[in-house]
């Protein structure tokens, strides 16, 4: 409805011209859905500011402001007579038959009515995922690479060219750890590829980390491994690179299994850019040496006795840390001689929300963010288990990704085979594990989206599972549901009609809700909330459902048939695109 809500608003600044030539500057009507049904599609409230300005009755304005809509013939092409009510808002009801064109438009148009942004612009950076070598990829790295990779799909089917960008902790005083302690216990680790796997190289890594919080004779080697690496040693950078290699070797199962896209440019890329942006720092006086640190302080931003709060860019030994690592990545990716985009959209837990601030003021100030750029976090709460506490296996671990996966898949699967002996249906294995591979990892993130992403989550496989709410399944199966349509005669892809008819009010309501599939995704765009999509088409199930149980559709005679025949196929192409977007594959049956 994107397009005709453009024409209403045309049309309505024009009546308003129309209405009140005395009024100076454009009058603004204020236009936006009905707050009820019953109010009809659009309400414009426009009329209640112009009261003060005109001194006059803002009943009065609604009504001189109708009268000219009613005189315009465009208009009343597209909607019924407007109708004032209260104080003088003015209600406006798009015509039956303009919203069964509308329909009928997006039958068999891919893009369903969403139009494309035409974008000279460069790419939309997404940062994502972006878990750290030689460590497990957990939980929160779980939420950052479902919402990052729905909103890149978002961003990519609105027509932009997005960068996914795998920003891996890959490099750092971890490294000089690890190789000190991995040198002394298991060498070949250094120099051959997988001589251990990455369970043991977490291990390692966690022995590591307490020797070096320990031993004062470790910590000074591993901050000369360090050095040595950044200072490009051959036998370093190699160890280094085999480190990598296994650890980016186990992400990327759990993408392939996650069906995620993604470019690795870990920290490390952005090694070379480093002194640079201490320079420049310096140079424009924003840095400072404090305690020997160099620290930019920052505008607005206090700690304890109202005193500003620094953004350390390099250490008191000279080394560069996750902000300076993050400057640089900034200056990279708005820089024309970079990635040259205009939009960078961070995707972490909100634990690193005072990073962000603090490193984006930096970066403003800095003179790195052009004008009409944006640098956005978008943060998101902490998983929890149904206790409300850090989610935690029974022994008390913290939890495989692997291991949530397989089990949100294996209680996919009892479910199914119970549901499949009550309903004593007999299934091929490969039918089996395919719908509950489908139905178990769809469960997960279709939980993590639809929840507002701002709050910590509830991780509960039993209420992800189910086949009613706001749930995967209870999505997928309002698919299948209109598959079944097909299979019980209805030719769902025959051409529909050149006209389409509807008389019933649970038809209209099925109407108007798939004609909202514009606006939403343009919201989930500029606002960035995947819970919106999910909602929307959570509500589009149920308002599928109610047509469906009380309308006839295969039993209708004609033309009401064919009619409700295009809707059940626009409701499920609609369905399957929004869970496309999710990172969702639909099923014909499950
Ligand atoms: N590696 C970081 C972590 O595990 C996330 C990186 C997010 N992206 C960024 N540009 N800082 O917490």
């Amino acid at each position: 409805m994107l397009r005709l809500a453009q024409t209403l608003q045309q049309q309505l600044v024009a009546a308003m011209a129309r209405a009140f030539p005395e009024a100076d500057g454009p009058l603004d009507p204020a236009l936006g859905p009905a707050s009820k049904p019953e109010f009809g599609d659009f309400q414009a409230n426009g009329a209640l500011a112009l009261a003060k300005p005109l001194k006059q009755a803002p009943r009065a304005i609604a009504t001189a402001i109708a009268e000219q809509l009613q005189g315009d013939e465009s208009f009343r092409a597209l909607c019924d007579a407007p109708q004032i009510a209260g104080p003088g808002f003015i209600n406006l009801t798009i015509k039956p038959e303009v919203l069964a064109a509308e329909v009928r438009q997006r039958l068999g148009d891919p893009r369903l009515g969403v139009e494309s942004v035409i974008s000279d612009q460069g790419a939309v950076i997404v940062d994502f995922s972006s878990p750290n070598i030689a460590k497990e990829m957990h939980v929160g790295h779980l939420r950052s690479t479902i919402i990052g990779d729905c909103l890149a799909r978002v961003l990519e089917f609105r027509g932009h060219r997005v960068l996914r960008l795998n920003h891996v902790g890959d490099w750092g005083t971890q490294f000089g750890m690890l190789i000190t302690h991995l040198k002394q216990v298991a060498p070949d680790a250094l120099t051959t590829a997988d001589a251990i796997d990455l369970g043991d190289l977490v291990a390692f890594y966690r022995e590591a980390k307490k020797r070096f919080d320990e031993d004062e004779s470790f910590q000074s080697t591993s901050r000369e491994e360090v050095v040595k690496l950044q200072g490009g040693d051959a036998t370093s950078l190699k160890a280094w690179g085999l480190l990598c290699d296994q650890s980016r070797r186990e992400f990327q199962k759990i993408y392939d299994r996650l069906d995620i896209r993604l470019s690795e440019r870990g920290e490390s890329f952005y090694n070379p850019h480093l002194p640079a942006v201490v320079e420049d720092l310096k140079a424009s006086g924003l840095m400072v040496i404090d305690d020997g640190a160099g620290c930019v302080f920052l505008d607005g931003v206090t700690g304890k006795e109202g005193k500003p709060l620094p953004l350390i860019v390099q250490k008191s030994d000279g080394g560069f840390n996750y902000a300076t690592t993050d400057l640089a990545a900034i200056r990279y990716r708005l820089g024309s001689d970079g990635d040259g985009s205009e939009r960078v959209i961070y995707v972490t837990d909100a634990g690193q929300a005072s990073h962000f601030t603090g490193v984006f003021q930096v970066a403003q100030r800095a003179g790195w963010v052009p004008e009409g750029s944006s640098l956005e976090h978008v943060p998101f709460g902490l998983v929890q288990g149904e206790d409300g506490k850090k989610l935690k296996t029974r022994s008390g671990e913290t939890v495989r990704l692997k291991d949530l996966l397989d089990e949100a898949v294996e209680r996919a699967e009892a479910d199914l085979r119970r549901r499949l002996s009550e309903e004593e249906r007999s299934e091929s294995e490969a039918f089996i594990s395919e719908v509950a591979t489908t139905v178990g990892l769809a469960a997960v993130k279709y939980a993590d989206l639809s929840t507002n992403r701002i709050t910590n989550y509830q991780f509960s496989f039993d209420r992800m599972l189910a086949l009613s709410g706001n749930t995967a399944p209870y999505l997928l199966y309002a698919v299948v549901r209109i598959s079944g349509i097909a299979r019980k005669g209805g030719a769902l892809d025959a051409e529909p009609p050149q006209q389409l008819e509807f008389s019933q009010p649970q038809e209209w309501a099925l109407v108007r809700q798939l004609l909202q599939l514009d606006a939403v995704l343009q919201e989930v765009e500029s606002d960035l909330l995947p819970n919106r999509l999910c909602s929307y088409l959570f509500e589009l199930s149920q308002v599928f459902n109610r047509f469906y149980d009380q309308v006839p559709v295969l039993k209708a005679e004609e033309p009401s048939r064919s009619s409700r025949l295009a809707l059940c196929r626009l409701a499920a192409d609609s369905l399957k695109l929004g869970l496309g977007l999710l990172g969702i594959p639909s099923l014909e049956r499950m």
